[in-house]
């Protein structure tokens, strides 16, 4: 049968390399696709001296695409400094996989992305971002817009999950349109804590739920 995938895909998908999770990693983040309502994490172990990534390991919740370009990213800045690894793009990942059809890109965009996020929240938890920008209404939006309501398949800002939202003193306060008992309420806290409590200036993530069903 023909498919659309190139063999590199099919076995990057196949035999993922890096899949799977490390304890108490220096950093990690989750990314979820607005395009589909897919998701990965990526946890990351740097040296602190060189600042070489020396173990990379992902999750994901999402296609066969996705997965192979989560095996074949992280194998690419494996051994990478975060400088090096950060210049890694989609298209490089794909273009090592041998190609994608066009409507799997995002499905590439969405590890790499997840790569990036935790490189940066590396540098956000270890004090060594170039430039300090505090965190705003704009910020906490950029992140929350990552974060995917399962029930709908789509990103808390974008389904209304999230009615609003502010920041005061580092406090970041994230009020829910849904109740606690809620279908997957503590999977989107637990997101949003993780998403949001890396920031730098960021000392408490507090997300509250609706009180009517
Ligand atoms: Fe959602 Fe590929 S990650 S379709």
């Amino acid at each position: 049968m023909k498919t659309p995938y190139s063999q590199k895909v099919i076995e990057h998908f196949l035999n993922p390399r890096n899949a799977g999770k490390i304890e108490n990693p220096d950093a990690k983040a989750s990314e979820g696709s607005p395009a589909c309502g897919d998701m990965v994490r990526v946890y990351l172990k740097v040296n602190p001296q060189t600042l070489v990534i020396e173990d990379i390991k992902f999750e994901s919740f999402g296609c066969a695409s996705n997965i192979a370009t989560a095996s074949m990213a992280t194998e690419m800045v494996k051994g990478k400094t975060l400088e090096e690894a950060k210049k890694i793009s989609w298209k490089d990942v794909v273009d090592a996989l041998g190609g994608l059809p066009p409507v799997k890109v995002h499905c590439a965009v969405l590890a790499v992305d997840a790569i990036k996020r935790a490189i940066e929240n590396y540098e956000h938890t270890h004090g060594i971002l170039k430039e300090k920008k505090p965190t705003d209404k704009e910020v906490i939006r950029e992140r929350l817009e990552h974060v995917i309501d399962p029930a709908a398949g789509m990103d808390v800002i974008r389904v209304g999950t999230v009615k609003d939202y502010e920041i005061k003193d580092g406090v970041v306060t994230v009020y829910l349109n849904i109740p606690a008992q809620r279908d997957f309420a503590s999977h989107i806290k637990e997101e949003i804590e993780e998403t949001l409590s890396p920031l730098w200036d960021v000392k408490e993530v507090r997300v509250i739920f609706s009180s009517r069903d």
